[in-house]
């Protein structure tokens, strides 16, 4: 089955194109090769490729920077995802697509469901709900996966922070009053694999809008303490650097941050058996990758 991944350069863009199961050929295309946002390009590449499935990958991520990039935003997250979706239709190809746990206003403190109501706070969050019901509308045949706090090997992530400031650090401030689920872009792009196998498989799948994020649900303060633990284990780090926990209005950003992301992942389970993993186990991977590739000396 041929399958186009676009945002094939980004953390989850990446691991899709090197976790592909047999029987998949991949075409990845990162944003210099196919810009999401120009429809006419976007046609015409998936009317060449004709792959029989496409992942979209790609976003515009930058969630502090949107607040005053809104066109560049909506540009690639709500126009690039119509984009796709109309040519999709158009062509008889399915889309799996990724969302957000930003696409909800934080003020819960029950895990999200998928049909709860949304309420973004912020220019990411809208353009990401946008893209969402740009999909539903023009799409037949989708999946939306929503996830959250997305880390690996690749790209900028808060593992990659946290590591790069510990090093330089003797005491670090971290947020301890959001709490949401650390999700590896490993384990995205193999819940996207298994979701195509069945595809492959049956000619189907139950499509629609589902969460996907790593278990158990903690704070920014607990991921720190425990990539700290991790990466002082791995021999990553030296010495471990003193934690203070702070709140959300002592490290003030430009846009505002969900204080409740828990994305309930039940309806991914029963529909299609694919279950959370364990975010802490998928911590080591990535450590021990990054570990493999850091320059020695
Ligand atoms: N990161 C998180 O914590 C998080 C949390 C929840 C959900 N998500 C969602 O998960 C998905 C994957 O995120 P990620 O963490 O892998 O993001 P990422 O590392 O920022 O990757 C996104 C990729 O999209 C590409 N892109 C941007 N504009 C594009 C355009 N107009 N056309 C084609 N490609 C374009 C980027 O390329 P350039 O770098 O060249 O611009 C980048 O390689 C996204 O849908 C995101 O909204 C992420």
């Amino acid at each position: 089955m041929l399958v186009l991944v676009t945002g094939a350069q980004g953390q989850v863009g990446r691991e899709l194109l090197q976790r592909a199961p047999p029987g998949f050929s991949v075409i990845g295309y990162g944003s210099g090769d196919l810009d999401i946002s120009d429809r006419a390009q976007v046609r015409e590449i998936l009317a060449r490729i004709k792959p029989q499935l496409l992942i979209n990958a790609a976003a515009y991520t930058a969630v502090d920077k949107a607040e005053s990039e809104v066109e560049r935003a909506y540009g690639v997250n709500r126009d690039g995802v119509a984009h796709l979706a109309l040519a999709a239709e158009e062509l008889g190809i399915p889309l799996l697509h990724i969302s957000t746990d930003y696409v909800f206003s934080g003020d819960s403190d029950s895990a999200y469901q998928p049909g709860d109501v949304t309420a973004p706070s912020g220019v990411y969050g809208l353009s990401k709900l946008a893209g969402e019901q740009q999909l539903q509308q023009h799409c037949s045949r989708h999946v939306i996966l929503r996830t959250s706090w997305v880390f690996g090997a690749h790209g900028n992530n808060f593992v990659k922070t946290m590591l790069r400031l510990g090093r330089d650090r003797d005491e670090l401030a971290v947020v301890a009053d959001q709490r949401g689920c650390p999700t590896s872009a490993g384990s995205i792009a193999d819940t996207l694999w298994a979701l195509a196998s069945i595809f492959q498989r049956d000619g189907a799948l139950k499509w629609g809008l589902y969460h996907y994020s790593g278990a158990p649900a903690c704070t920014w303060y607990d991921f720190a303490d425990e990539i700290f633990s991790q990466a002082l284990t791995q021999g990553l780090l030296e010495k471990r650097p003193s934690l203070k926990a702070i709140t959300t209005t002592e490290y003030p950003t430009p846009a505002k941050r969900p204080a409740w992301s828990v994305l309930d992942c039940q309806a991914l389970e029963h529909a299609h058996g694919l279950a959370p993993q364990s975010w802490t186990r998928e911590l080591q991977q990535v450590l021990q990758q990054l570990r493999e590739t850091a320059p020695h000396g």
